[in-house]
C-alpha cells in the first residue's frame, strides 16, 4: 500500500539535498568549532557558512544568528533570556504578553514564571484565530518586558497581522519575539519587514534534520542565556555546536527560501481543491482558521457526528497520515487550547482533524484523500448513535 503523509505541520522528511550536506560533517569532517588544528577549521568554517545561509533566508546578520536544539529551545530563550536580563530593572521586569493560542514551548513558559512571579497576560483571538489587536494594545503596562505572539499558528494555520504587533510592541518600547516555527518556508519571514526583535524557527519543519533550530535576536536586544557553559553563541547558547545539524538547517532554510514562489503556491493549489472537493462531498463540515490569511499547507476541519481520533485511525488504516489537533496535544490528550479559544462547540471540537500538506504531495494524493474521507466520515456516522439521522 502507498503512503500518503499529511502532516507536514508535525515533522517533515530530510530532503535528500539537506542530508548530502549533513553527511562529510558525522564523518571526515567530525571536528570541534572550539578546537585550534584544521579539524576545528573545517566545523568554524561549515559553522560560519551556516549561519550566513540563515541569516540571508530571513534578512538578517549573521550576527543575530543563534544556533539552539529547536523551536522549543528558541522560545524558552527569547522570553526566560529577556526577563533574566531585566530582573534587575525594577520598572520592568514583571509582565509578559501572548496569546491563547500560543504552541506549548511559549505557553507552558508562560506558566512556569507564572509558578515564580511574574504575570502574563493571554491575549484572545477572534472565531477564525486573529489576534484582538486592541486588546494587546491595552495589555502593555509599564512593567511589560515582552510580547510573544506566533507569526502563524500550528493547528489552524491563521496568520497573525505581526506587522501591526510589531508597530505597537515598538511604540510601548517593548521587546517583540515571534514563533515563526510554521510560517517559514510557507510565507514570507523577513525581520526587519515584519519588524520583529526576536523570531524562531525549527529546522524539521522545513524538511532539516530534527534537534536544530534558530533564535534570531536583532542586534541591541539584551538577553541572558538559561544555560550555562562554555562561552558558544555569542555566551547564549553554550554547549559543543551540533554542526551537522546546523549544516543542514543552514541548507534547508536556503532551500526554503530558493522554492518559495513555487513550493507555497503549489500547496495552495492542493488545499483549496482539498477544501472544496470536501465541502462538496460531505455535510455537517466546517472549516477553522482564518479563510484567507491561513497557512497554504493548513486544512483543519471540524466533522460534526464524528471522533477525530477514529477518523485518524481509519484513514491510518489506509495509509494516510493526518493528525487530530496538534502533534504536541496528541501527547498530552488535553482538548485543544487553540479550538476552545476560537469558541468552537465540544461536538466539533472532538471531530476535528489537520492535514498539513507538503511541498511533495500530488493532486492524486489528494483524490485518494477525499474518497477516503468520504468513506470513512460516512462510515463513522453510520456507528454513531448521536448522528442526526
Ligand atoms: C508553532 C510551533 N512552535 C514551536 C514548536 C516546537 O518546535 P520543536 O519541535 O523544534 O521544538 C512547534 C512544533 O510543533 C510549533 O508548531
Amino acid at each position: 500500500m502507498k503512503r500518503i503523509y499529511m502532516d507536514h505541520s508535525a515533522t517533515t522528511e530530510v530532503d535528500p539535498l539537506v542530508l548530502d550536506s549533513m553527511l562529510p560533517y558525522f564523518t571526515e569532517k567530525f571536528g570541534n568549532a572550539s578546537s585550534l588544528h584544521s579539524f576545528g577549521q573545517e566545523a568554524i568554517e561549515a559553522l560560519s557558512a551556516a549561519r550566513q545561509q540563515v541569516a540571508d533566508s530571513i534578512g538578517a546578520k549573521a550576527n543575530e544568528i543563534i544556533f539552539t536544539s529547536g523551536g522549543t529551545e528558541s522560545d524558552n530563550l527569547a522570553i526566560r533570556g529577556v526577563l533574566a536580563k531585566k530582573k534587575n530593572d525594577t520598572s520592568r521586569s514583571q509582565h509578559i504578553i501572548t496569546s491563547m493560542i500560543e504552541h506549548p514551548a511559549v505557553l507552558s513558559t508562560c506558566s512556569f514564571l507564572e509558578s515564580i512571579g511574574y504575570e502574563v497576560t493571554y491575549v484572545p483571538v477572534d472565531s477564525e484565530g486573529v489576534l484582538d489587536l486592541d486588546k494587546l494594545e491595552r495589555s502593555v503596562r509599564d512593567d511589560t518586558s515582552i510580547i510573544s505572539i506566533m507569526h502563524a499558528n500550528n493547528e489552524i494555520g491563521t496568520i497573525q497581522p505581526v506587522k501591526d504587533i510589531a508597530r505597537i510592541a515598538r511604540d510601548k518600547d517593548v521587546y517583540f519575539h515571534t514563533d515563526a516555527v510554521q510560517s517559514f518556508g510557507k510565507i514570507p519571514v523577513d525581520v526587519n519587514e515584519m519588524g520583529v526583535d526576536m523570531l524562531s524557527i525549527s529546522s524539521h519543519k522545513i524538511h532539516g534534520p530534527k534537534g536544530a533550530g534558530v533564535l534570531y535576536v536583532r542586534e541591541g536586544t539584551e538577553l541572558e542565556p538559561f544555560i550555562f557553559g562554555g562561552g558558544h553563541e555569542q555566551g547564549l547558547r553554550p554547549g559543543t555546536e551540533n554542526i551537522p545539524g546546523i549544516v543542514g538547517l543552514g541548507k534547508a532554510m536556503s532551500l526554503a527560501k530558493e522554492r518559495l514562489g513555487h513550493d507555497p503556491e503549489h500547496m495552495l493549489r492542493l488545499r483549496d481543491s482539498l477544501i472544496d472537493r470536501i465541502f462538496d462531498s460531505l455535510d455537517d463540515v466546517r472549516l477553522n482558521g482564518h479563510p484567507t490569511q491561513r497557512l497554504p499547507n493548513n486544512v483543519n476541519l471540524s466533522f460534526r457526528y464524528v471522533e477525530g481520533e477514529s477518523l485518524l485511525m481509519l484513514l491510518d488504516v489506509k495509509g494516510i497520515a493526518i493528525s487530530t489537533a496538534s502533534a504536541c496535544s496528541s501527547i498530552s490528550k488535553k482538548e485543544s487550547h487553540v479550538l476552545s479559544s476560537i469558541g468552537l462547540n465540544a461536538d466539533y471540537i472532538h471531530g476535528t482533524i489537520r492535514i498539513s500538506l507538503g511541498k511533495d504531495n500530488t493532486i492524486e494524493e489528494t483524490d485518494h484523500v477525499v474518497q477516503s474521507l468520504q468513506e470513512s466520515v460516512g462510515k463513522l456516522r453510520e456507528m454513531s448513535a448521536i448522528s442526526k439521522s
